[in-house]
Formats: C-alpha cells, sequence, structure tokens
C-alpha cells in the first residue's frame, strides 16, 4: 500500500522517488484533454474576482508559497502576497479591497494556518485550501478545497507535498491568467511543461549516487552549511536549506547570493560548504562571482546548475524545465543531499528530533 515502505529503508527517499508519478497525477485530474483547466467554476470566479491573493502557511508549504507569489503574478498577473500563518494571525497585514485567501497545507491540520482561517472566515472572506488531506479541518473549514492527491506523506521532512504544491499553483495560475486573458497564460502550455518537469524530476532521482557521494564527501562532518541563489533559485534555496537542517541537525541557511556580502559572508571557513542554485540567465554570472568571494575565503561549492548555463565542473546540472518551474527540478537534489547526509550521520530519517509531521498547537 502507498503507506509501506517495501524496499526503502525510510520514507523519505520512497516520497521523493514519488514525484514524478505525483505531478503527472495532478495533469490527469486537473487537466482536460485540450490543455485546459479543469476547477470549479464558483472557486475559479472567486479567485478572478479577487484583486489579491494571500498565500498562508507555514514550514515547506510556506516555502511553496513563496515560488507560488511568481507563478501566480507571472502567469495570472494577481498581486500576491506570502504569508507565515502564525505572524499573520496576530499581525494581520493591512488587506486589499477584495483579498483572497489561499492557505497551502499538507496535512490540513496546521493550527497556526487554521487560526487564521477562523479569522478570515470571521471577516467574511472566502478562501481556498490547497491540501493532501480531503476532509481536514483547513479543507472543510475553507469555502474551496484543492487536493494534491500526492498519496500519505510519511517522512516528517516534507518532499512530495512541496513539488505536488508548486504544480497546483501553477495549474490554479494557469487557469486563472486564463480568466484574466494574458498573454503569459495562452502562451504557458500547462500539460507540456508540467510532464517535461517530471520528466527532469525522473532524470535526477535516476542520479542518486552522484548526490550521495557529494552528501558524504561535503556534508558528512560540517557545522554549518549555505545555500545561495538570486530570484526564484532563492526561493528554492531557503526550502533546501530548511531540507538538510531538519533532517541532519546541519545548521544551514538558505540567502540571496547578493546579500551575502552585507553579513553572512562573515561566517564562511575553511571548508565551509555553501551549495549555489544556478538556473536563471539573467543572474547566472552574478552568483558565479558571489561563489569566486566564498571561495576565495575557503568554501567548498556545489552547484546546482540549469543545462544551458552549466560547466564541465558544475557537480548536478538540473535538465531544462520552463523558466517558472525550476524549483521543481532544483529542489530534487537539495532533497536527496538532505536525505543522504542524515543517513551518513545515523540519523533516523523519516523522524528528526524535536518534529512533528503535523503541528495541531499554535
Ligand atoms: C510541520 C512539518 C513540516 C510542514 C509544516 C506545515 O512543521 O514538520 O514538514 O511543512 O508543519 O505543515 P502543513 O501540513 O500545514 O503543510
Amino acid at each position: 500500500s502507498a503507506s509501506e515502505k517495501g524496499a526503502y529503508e525510510f520514507f523519505m527517499l520512497k516520497e521523493i522517488d514519488e514525484q514524478p508519478g505525483v505531478i503527472r497525477g495532478l495533469e490527469q485530474t486537473y487537466l482536460a484533454e485540450d490543455g485546459s483547466v479543469k476547477l470549479a467554476d464558483d472557486m475559479m470566479n472567486a479567485l478572478n474576482q479577487a484583486d489579491r491573493l494571500y498565500i498562508v502557511a507555514a514550514g515547506t508549504s510556506y516555502n511553496a508559497g513563496l515560488v507560488g507569489k511568481s507563478i501566480f503574478e507571472k502567469l495570472a498577473g494577481v498581486p500576491t502576497e506570502v504569508h507565515i500563518a502564525s505572524e499573520f494571525g496576530y499581525n494581520m497585514p493591512l488587506l486589499s479591497d477584495k483579498p483572497l485567501f489561499i492557505f497551502l497545507t499538507q496535512s490540513g491540520e496546521t493550527a497556526d494556518s487554521r487560526e487564521v482561517l477562523s479569522k478570515v472566515n470571521q471577516l467574511g472572506y472566502e478562501s481556498l485550501t490547497i491540501t493532501n488531506v480531503p476532509n481536514s479541518t483547513l479543507s472543510r473549514e475553507a469555502t474551496y478545497t484543492m487536493l494534491l492527491n500526492a498519496g500519505p506523506e510519511i517522512a516528517v521532512a516534507s518532499t512530495k507535498a512541496y513539488t505536488a504544491q508548486i504544480a497546483a499553483e501553477t495549474i490554479l495560475a494557469k487557469g486563472l491568467g486564463m480568466l484574466k486573458q494574458t498573454a503569459a497564460a495562452a502562451d504557458f502550455e500547462t500539460g507540456f511543461e508540467l510532464t517535461k518537469a517530471a520528466n527532469a524530476i525522473q532524470s535526477l532521482v535516476d542520479q542518486k549516487d552522484v548526490v550521495e557521494g557529494l552528501a558524504q564527501k561535503y556534508l558528512g562532518t560540517t557545522r554549518n552549511a549555505f545555500y545561495i541563489g538570486r530570484g526564484i533559485d532563492y526561493q528554492t534555496a531557503i526550502e533546501a536549506s530548511l531540507k538538510l537542517k531538519e533532517v541532519s541537525y546541519v545548521q544551514t541557511e538558505g540567502f540571496a547570493s547578493g546579500e551575502l556580502k552585507h553579513g553572512t559572508i562573515s561566517l564562511i571557513e575553511e571548508n565551509t560548504p555553501v551549495i549555489a542554485i544556478i538556473t536563471d540567465p539573467k543572474t547566472a554570472a552574478l552568483t558565479r562571482s558571489n561563489e569566486q568571494e566564498v571561495i576565495s575565503r575557503g568554501a567548498s561549492v556545489i552547484n546546482i546548475v540549469a543545462e544551458e548555463l552549466a560547466t564541465a565542473e558544475d557537480q548536478i546540472v538540473l535538465p531544462e524545465v520552463h523558466p517558472l518551474l525550476t524549483p521543481l527540478a532544483a529542489i530534487i537534489p537539495a532533497q536527496l543531499l538532505a536525505y543522504y547526509t542524515s543517513k551518513e550521520r545515523g540519523y533516523d530519517v523519516d523522524k528528526p528530533r524535536n518534529l512533528a509531521k503535523s503541528v495541531t498547537v499554535e
């Protein structure tokens, strides 16, 4: 069954491997033969009437929201804010005239998000919960629900829910962009692009051995590590660093590459691992030059780089995907680095200390 490990030592690796299938499943559920988006009309109309989207989430789901902001703004042309649930609940920002709230939540039970949804309901606003668990509390209490259908996620560190949330946001943004008649949505072939991303993920999970070797070489004993990137690669770096820190206990932060020099570079020592994510041609050279700055201070650099931008020295090369969907590819080696680092250090990968799969207290 879906909740048995089979030949896998840990659920985390099984769930990493399931990601291409989860994305294909979302395509089958939400895309019609002609490529149009199949989502309830009342829900799409509510989204279309909103002047601003407010994504509210915690943990990995919040990080999927950061990527979602770019996708909604670029494909649908709707201003989108992303908020940490525990902050939003008690420090509500100034809301627009017609806000629409999107709750991203694997479990549908996170107390911090439930608290915000209660307030949103009291204020009389409409909401959409994107979740992996049908009939979960956040699903029942929101106006609309979109299901991820990713199958049970057992490992505490979320992997397939993150990529499923990004794919779901993509489908939703395409549907909304078509209603708004944006050129970006018209040009975006959702099925083609998601299939390409699923194939890229497949090819990356097939290169596990390479990533395992890198984890052993660079992350086996280090005290800390950094992920860097710019733009959408920075969003990926934030989730990549969360994965590594939560299962390996290596203190890891994700930074905007250009911001390193404004403080963080003081932490770089001999052999500090710095992992750069480089998928955007506009900023690749800048991030490469930030890398030189840390290399000259002793850092050991691992590069996760898009095929078109890669050099012979880059350790992990990402197959080509649509520029908006690069997080779907770039996160895979980061998930694998986290997994193999945790294993290398002898931890229970699926049950990291101090963490719970679903946090039902505020
Ligand atoms: C917990 C889990 C995280 C998860 C977060 C939000 O902290 O350990 O993996 O990202 O809750 O959970 P949700 O179910 O709302 O996505």
